[in-house]
């Protein structure tokens, strides 16, 4: 079989890559040159464990390519994957559909034969009708099909995501693109994922469901977090009580500095004003959006209260500014309302990122000191902040901390330290949502 896909970015070369390792006959279409020379050289423009190996090897095998025209890369092509950005639209959170729709358009003037166009971005329920539409009006030569398949990968285990997902689901009114898609995914029968076959505006809605729903899960432990710091309980606790419950699960109850990256802020707040303008609002996801931007945008006096209520001409380190680890994506990331409201206090930021610098350099202000390690950023530091829980973070030994600071503040935003170790070895710590620390113990086991 052969597709093709539009928007070698995220989920256009995770996919592109997961499906070429299938054995299907892949061509990514990426519309930045810069990219694609990037991809053509082998370098993998993203940080995605195990990505740049994908890649390469099926590159190599033929399988993957990375076309200059988008005839070719569209050419003999059974299925055309639309997997372009849909960013909140600036002003209204309305998702920005112009990506989407200019594809369709160029897909449809080159395209020579019939097709199914699937859309893998993220999208508001109607476009796929609105798709067909335009296919239709610009090319009635041609039978052209038209499906959801929205992608619910994660960056940082997409390819574990792609490959053994939950479940995968296919939304379109066409026996045919059910059984195209039905083929196309047929190796994952293996391992027994289920396929969701769906409606257009089922499938549509799904996506923004599922990310809606979690968005809310972690909203709520948040918001549970501020009630055990001022009850005196301990949320990491109450996250494994309820999280043991078959019926809620443990998965995004880990308390934090608010929810950021290229998906969930986006699509809370189109999710927002497709329920308002379909004349059923959703209060819960109004609050979800509220809350998550006042949560984000406290961090930075959370620091500051930490530090005495004074961060003026006092250098604080900053651990970590992807969203998340294992990614080098800083869309809507935490760290930078943080170090904005930091550095508006007049404090000094040393800050350190295993993947994600060279992004940040791009959106933080002059002044930052970017670290070339975690060590060196911590060195002669009055408050240590850790924001993003990498693996390598996870291992700093407090001693160590205690040794090369000079001050003695820890602002755990992530709660991976132990406090107890950390309050053993000299040091002010701050967790989120662990007022009890000291008077209890948490037992684990
Ligand atoms: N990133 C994620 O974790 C994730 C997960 C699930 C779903 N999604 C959804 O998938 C979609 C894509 O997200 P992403 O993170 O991969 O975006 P991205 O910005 O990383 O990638 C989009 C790519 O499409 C390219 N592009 C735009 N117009 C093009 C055109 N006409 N022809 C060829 N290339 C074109 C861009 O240059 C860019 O490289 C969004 O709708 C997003 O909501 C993302």
């Amino acid at each position: 079989m052969k597709i093709a896909i539009i928007g070698g970015g995220y989920v256009g070369l995770v996919s592109g890559a997961c499906f070429a390792e299938f054995g299907v006959s892949v061509a990514v279409v990426e519309a930045d040159e810069t990219k694609r020379q990037m991809l053509l050289a082998g370098d993998i423009p993203i940080y995605e464990p195990g990505l740049d190996r994908l890649v390469a090897e099926n590159t190599e095998a033929g399988r993957l390519v990375f076309p200059d025209r988008l005839e070719d890369g569209i050419a003999g092509a059974e299925i055309i994957f639309i997997a372009v950005g849909t960013p909140a639209r600036r002003g209204d959170g309305h998702a920005d559909l112009t990506y989407v729709f200019a594809a369709v358009e160029q897909v449809m003037m080159a395209l020579d034969h019939d097709a199914i166009i699937v859309t893998k971005s993220t999208v508001p329920v109607g476009t796929g009708r609105k798709i067909a539409a335009l296919a239709k009006e610009l090319r009635p030569d041609l039978d052209i099909d038209v499906a959801a398949n929205p992608e619910f990968l994660r960056e940082g285990s997409a390819i574990t995501d792609f490959m053994r997902p939950d479940r995968v689901v296919v939304g379109t009114d066409s026996e045919r693109a059910r059984a195209v898609l039905r083929r196309l995914y047929r190796p994952l029968y293996l391992i027994e994922a289920p396929i969701v076959f769906t409606g257009l505006e089922t499938a549509e809605l799904t996506k923004y469901a599922a990310n809606g729903f979690l968005a809310m899960k972690i909203t709520f432990i948040n918001e549970m977090a501020d009630l055990c710091e001022k009850l005196g309980a301990d949320v990491n606790d109450v996250a494994r009580g309820i999280g043991l419950d078959g019926r809620i699960g443990r998965k995004f109850l880990h308390a934090g500095p608010g929810f950021g990256g290229s998906c969930f802020p986006k699509d809370t707040l189109a999710l927002m004003r497709i329920a308002e303008e379909a004349g059923a609002p959703s209060k819960l996801v109004q609050s979800v959006v509220a809350v998550n931007d006042a949560r984000k945008a406290s961090m930075a006096a959370r620091v500051i209260a930490a530090c005495n209520g004074d961060v003026k001409s006092k250098r604080i380190a900053v651990l970590g500014l992807a969203f998340k680890p294992e990614t080098d994506d800083m869309r809507e990331a935490p760290s930078l309302p943080l170090i904005q409201g930091l550095l508006a206090a007049g404090a000094e930021i040393s800050a350190f990122d295993p993947e994600a610098m060279a992004s940040a350099k791009t959106l933080l202000p002059d002044g930052v000191i970017f670290a070339p390690d975690a060590g060196a950023a911590v060195l002669g530091a009055d408050a240590v902040v850790l924001i993003t829980e990498w693996n390598e973070f996870r291992a700093l030994a407090p001693a160590r901390l205690f040794q090369s600071m000079r001050g003695r503040v820890v602002v755990d935003l992530r709660n991976v330290f132990d406090p107890q170790a950390m309050r053993a070895a000299g040091l002010d710590y701050h967790g989120i949502g662990r007022a009890t620390i000291d008077s209890h113990t948490s037992q684990q086991g």
